[in-house]
């Protein structure tokens, strides 16, 4: 049986023009997420006054914890809308965007900043073009298995909210393209850039930057050991700026 859920909902409907929050009342089955509650908004863009409103705007596309274009605020914690149950959470369920990104509309942000600090981080492995280059390098299975952990990032920028390190006056790369450094740092085939990243997490905004406030892991929907991999990258790019010294 449908139940009726309220949210208040932070909206703005330019980057550039002032926030304000809005009321409203949806009808959704017991079992309903966040997103479902959005989207009924959408077909009737009424508020709880009874007013006709412009259709909230916020991002999604898997709807299953897999993309993580729908990360909001809710109740005033970074997570997922498609994963998040309303029944879950305490009404009024408030709505905002991540404030560490910019605000495109309503709750949907502009995550440049993440993909930079990934191409910052060059969280990729090089091929040489796209011919059978033939079966790839042994890799053990507990190293598989870790960094299968990390590879499970879907970019949400949750951790990067969380993170008191990540605002407006530093440079700091933040959580998610460190770990994923340490990641592509430990295989096989993406060694070939291993300096070019060491550089990087030991440069301007490296990681010698991260606070150890720990915020990022907890926040993490997909749960990725990001202070492990963060310590783990602090230990390499120490003993890489070593061997750099040692080399002089
Ligand atoms: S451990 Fe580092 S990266 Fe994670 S939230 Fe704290 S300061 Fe940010
Ligand atoms: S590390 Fe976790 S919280 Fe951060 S972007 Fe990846 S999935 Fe999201
Ligand atoms: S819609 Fe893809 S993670 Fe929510």
């Amino acid at each position: 049986m449908a139940e009726t859920v309220t949210l208040r909902v932070k909206r703005r409907s330019a980057p550039d023009s002032r926030a304000c929050w809005e009321e409203f009342r949806v009808r959704v089955p017991p079992t309903a997420n966040v997103v479902a509650a959005l989207k009924e908004i959408r077909k009737t863009p009424v508020n709880a006054a009874g007013r006709p409103t412009p259709p909230v705007v916020w991002d999604c596309s898997c709807l299953e914890g897999v993309c993580g274009a729908c990360a909001m605020l809710i109740n005033g914690k970074a997570r997922l809308a498609c994963t998040a149950l309303l029944k879950d959470l305490a009404q009024p369920v408030r709505l905002e965007p991540l404030s560490k990104f910019p605000v495109v509309r309503d709750l949907m942000v502009d995550r440049t900043a993440l993909f930079e600090g990934l191409k910052r981080a060059k969280a990729w492995i090089e091929l040489d073009g796209t011919h059978d280059l033939g079966p790839g390098p042994r890799v053990q299975q507990s190293l598989q298995a870790w960094t299968y952990e990390l590879s499970r990032c879907n970019s949400c920028g949750c951790c990067m909210e969380a993170c008191p390190q990540v605002n407006g006056r530093s440079a700091f790369i933040g959580p998610a393209p460190l770990a994923q450094i340490t990641r592509f740092n430990a295989h096989p085939l993406g060694e070939s850039l291993r300096a070019e990243r060491l550089e990087a997490a030991r440069g301007p905004g490296g990681v010698h930057e991260c606070g150890k406030a720990q915020n990022c892991e907890k926040v993490c929907p997909k749960r990725l050991p990001l202070v492990w991999a963060i310590a783990e990258l602090n230990r390499q790019a120490v003993a890489y700026s070593i061997r750099q010294w040692l080399s002089r």
